[in-house]
């Protein structure tokens, strides 16, 4: 792993990526950065990006690669080169995993590791439809198997928490059919490049959590 790493969490909607991530970004000093979390900011503010995006999200579609590729792009010209950065959600088509690769390599970077998280369908639809967000930080819970201590409220910063308009079940089916159209045979472009690491997400988050870490230690020695 390079000093200053490049990480990728991959997986289907509902994975566990965000649950992950923040624990994960503050473990090994890593600058955390989710598409899904910069295109929502985006609708909210009614940016052009926000508004050519917000159709395709709501309908549980990927945003254009153009679009997408250039968020990025700008991010990565901005980024320190000492600093470590996870990506979540990013990329999500070949063409963005080649865009990526050719970013990094103008930067003398390349991706250390990229972290797939499997879980079956079933359990994805089950987990989103329970899924409730803190408006502010972003937290996920999970009226399930992570409820907050006081309904609708987040634990972190007593913020309100909110339901996505693509949580909506047909929104759902729609986005797992696009993972595995689209999505899922982007790890082939990491397997060959020898840095796939693929986890079983189907288990209590501590567990995932281990070993998300192991696999980032075993990377780093
Ligand atoms: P994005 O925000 O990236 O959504 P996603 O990939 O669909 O993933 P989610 O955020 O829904 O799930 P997650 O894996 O983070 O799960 P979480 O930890 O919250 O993208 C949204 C949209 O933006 C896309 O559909 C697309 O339109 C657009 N977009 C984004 N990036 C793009 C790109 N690169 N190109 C084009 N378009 C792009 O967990 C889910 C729930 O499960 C929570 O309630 C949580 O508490 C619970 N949970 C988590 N882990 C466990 C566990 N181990 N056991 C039990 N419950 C668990």
């Amino acid at each position: 792993m390079q000093a200053a790493p490049t990480v990728l969490i991959m997986g289907p909607p509902g994975a566990g990526k965000g649950t992950q991530a923040g624990q994960l970004a503050e473990a090994f000093k890593l600058r955390y950065v989710a598409t899904g979390d910069l295109l929502r900011t985006a609708v909210a503010n009614a940016t052009s990006l926000g508004v050519e995006a917000k159709g395709f999200m709501d309908a549980g579609d990927l945003v254009p690669d153009e679009l997408v590729i250039a968020l990025i792009r700008e991010l990565a010209s901005q980024l320190p080169s000492d600093a470590g950065l996870l990506l979540d959600g990013f990329p999500r088509t070949r063409e963005q995993a080649v865009a990526l690769n050719d970013m990094l390599h103008e930067l003398g970077r390349r991706v250390d590791i990229a972290i797939d998280i499997q879980v079956p369908s079933e359990v994805l639809v089950e987990r989103l439809s329970g899924r409730w967000i803190c408006s502010s930080c972003q937290t996920p819970y999970n009226v399930n198997s992570k409820p907050p201590v006081k309904d609708g409220v987040c634990d972190r910063d007593g913020c309100e928490l909110y339901q996505r308009d693509d949580d909506t079940e047909q929104a759902v089916r729609n986005r797992l059919a696009v993972y595995a159209q689209q999505t899922k045979p982007v790890a082939n472009y990491y397997l060959d490049q020898k840095v796939l690491v693929t986890l079983d997400g189907n288990q209590p988050p501590d567990q995932v959590r281990s070993h998300l870490f192991s696999a980032m230690r075993s990377r780093s020695s």
